[in-house]
């Protein structure tokens, strides 16, 4: 039964984190190491529940008693009596090892401790512990109160009563849960690779400006963004690594391979809108490319993107990862994408979606581009 829960680390995710579970009446406890982080989550989460009130979304005493179920931890001992305690701290193994292993030491037994790390493996996290069947890896997504997905990643030690407790958990607080396996980028980094490592390939060959990939994913695909303004939102940075970590953990498989566009754009600090420049220019005045509107250029590059997304959701599933129907909810709930990448495979037909990847392959001889055996039974079964 879990009553109270802790955070540590009250950066994007943990503050997020925080106004969902006390929205739902947890007791919320939340910790950082640094004063500064934990004051401006305290004001931000402050502002948000008075927003919430304008907005007439919530009313005033929700928003007040919200807000009283949080309690800002100056130390970490303040998270003993909790139920749970999710970590949303500095993704780097070492540290998140050994604040698990400090965490052993201050809560109950039957504490579940959880990580939110993107891109580490939950395995390697719960093999500081001496508790590891209690560790579990509960991946949310930005921004938290407003993305419906989470992520349930059992470690290879993971005890079932700890999954069954996170996915009652899960659905408590209105989100979709799916069930991942501990593998890297686990399904929505995985999956969503090819949008952007794809497009920049058709880009890097001349095929098309990136305003032109982008005109046409936003208008065959439905996509909110393109490729290249969607990155460019998130910071080339960020996004340049999480596709470089899956790429080694994934042994290097050339269907990741990082691209040297993206990573030029990185070494000149050209970080994407945060910077003022990225692919495009968000300074004042400036010029930014006009997109060719050419039907048939954009419906091939939107056939060759998806194409390389369903192959992904597809070889996710045949892996053992998730099931199909998680594959689903993970890119529509956790992305946005406009429908589940089999079912729109279906729709568009997972024979002309082999035929096209064959093609593909035929033309650089190269293993990015072999189709996924699920896919392949597909047409022949
Ligand atoms: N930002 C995203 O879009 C996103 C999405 C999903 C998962 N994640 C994962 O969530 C975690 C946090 O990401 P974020 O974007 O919120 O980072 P952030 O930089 O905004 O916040 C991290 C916070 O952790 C604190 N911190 C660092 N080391 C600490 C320690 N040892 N003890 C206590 N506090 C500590 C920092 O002071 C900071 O306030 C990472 O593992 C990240 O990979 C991030």
């Amino acid at each position: 039964m879990i009553n109270q829960i802790a955070v540590i680390g009250a950066g994007a995710m943990g503050t997020g984190i925080a106004q969902v579970f006390a929205s739902f009446g947890y007791e919320t406890i939340l910790y950082d190491l640094n004063q500064d982080s934990l004051v401006k989550s305290r004001n931000k989460l402050q502002d948000v529940f008075n927003m919430l009130v304008q907005k007439g979304k919530i009313t005033d005493s929700e928003a007040k008693s919200s807000f009283s179920r949080i309690h800002f931890a100056s130390s970490l001992a303040g998270v003993k009596n909790a139920d749970l305690v999710i970590e949303a701290i500095i993704e780097k193994l070492e540290v998140k090892q050994s604040l698990f292993k400090e965490l052993e030491g201050l809560v109950s037994e039957s504490c579940i401790l959880a990580s939110n790390t993107s891109s580490l493996s939950v395995t390697s996290i719960a093999s500081a512990c001496n508790r590891p069947g209690r560790v579990i890896g509960l991946h949310f997504f930005n921004p938290v109160p407003l993305m419906k997905l989470v992520e349930i990643i059992p470690a290879v030690q993971t005890h079932t009563a700890t999954i069954e407790t996170c996915k009652k958990l899960v659905d408590g607080i209105m989100k979709y849960g799916v069930l991942a396996k501990d593998t890297p980028g686990f399904i929505v980094n995985k999956v969503a690779r090819p949008f952007y490592s794809e497009s920049f390939r058709i880009y890097e060959e001349g095929i098309a400006d990136f305003a032109t990939i982008d005109w046409a994913l936003t208008e065959f695909g439905g996509f909110k963004m393109g490729p290249f303004t969607l990155t460019d939102f998130i910071g080339h940075d960020v996004n340049y690594t999480v596709t470089e970590s899956v790429w080694t953990a994934f042994y290097f498989d050339p269907r990741y391979t990082p691209a040297f566009c993206q990573k030029k754009l990185v070494e000149a600090g050209y970080l994407g809108k945060k910077a003022g420049k990225g692919f495009y220019d968000y300074s004042e005045n400036s010029q930014n490319p006009s997109p060719l509107q050419d039907e048939n250029l954009g419906k091939s590059i939107f056939h060759r993107v998806h194409a390389m997304l369903v192959n992904e959701a597809a070889d996710t599933i045949h892996r053992g990862i998730c099931t199909l129907e998680d594959v689903e909810t993970a890119m529509t709930k956790g992305v946005n994408y406009p429908k589940g990448l089999m079912n729109w495979g279906e729709e568009l037909g997972y024979d002309y979606i082999v035929e096209l990847l064959d093609g593909l392959y035929d033309y650089y001889h190269e293993a990015r581009y072999r189709v996924s055996p699920y896919l392949r039974n597909k047409i022949n079964s």
